[in-house]
């Protein structure tokens, strides 16, 4: 009985050490990581289409800085994998947030375009 208790205990361990394979991500949303365009993920970084409201607003314009949320004012991490390791690690967090962000900032879910830009965007700043 321990014995398999162990094995479980080590199986999800190693599930979360896993490095994200966001090829196979994509399309489990249903996206195609050919036709990523991070320009686009770019100009929407910033623009406003609730006013007021953006990745850019608790994110700020710099993916390597720290941001904070417009209205609790908490700190948050840098998105930047480059400083911030921790980041795209976790297939769990990643879609928790898109969903959580993506209705925060346009009052809709993004569409898995979408999302998928945002992220192919964040691996490169
Ligand atoms: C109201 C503030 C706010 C806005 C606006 C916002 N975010 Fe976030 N975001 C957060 C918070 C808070 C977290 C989770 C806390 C943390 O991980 O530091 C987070 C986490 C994330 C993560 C998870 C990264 C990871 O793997 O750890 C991604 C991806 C993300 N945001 C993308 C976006 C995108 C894309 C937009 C614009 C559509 C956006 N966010 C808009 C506050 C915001």
């Amino acid at each position: 009985m321990k014995k398999y208790f162990l094995i479980i205990l080590l199986c999800g361990v190693n599930a979360y050490a896993k490095p994200v394979n966001f090829e196979k991500l994509y399309q489990s949303w249903g996206a195609d990581i050919t036709k990523a365009d991070t320009k686009k993920a770019r100009t929407m970084w910033t623009q406003e289409f609730v006013a007021g409201r953006s990745c850019a607003s608790c994110h700020t314009n710099n993916l390597k800085r720290y941001g904070a949320h417009i209205k609790t004012k908490k700190k948050i991490k840098p998105l930047s994998v480059k400083v911030n390791p921790k980041r795209l690690a976790s297939i769990r967090k990643i879609n928790k947030w898109l969903k959580r962000n993506c209705k925060f900032t346009y009052k809709r879910e993004c569409s898995p375009q979408e999302k998928m830009n945002f992220i192919e965007f964040i691996k490169q700043n």
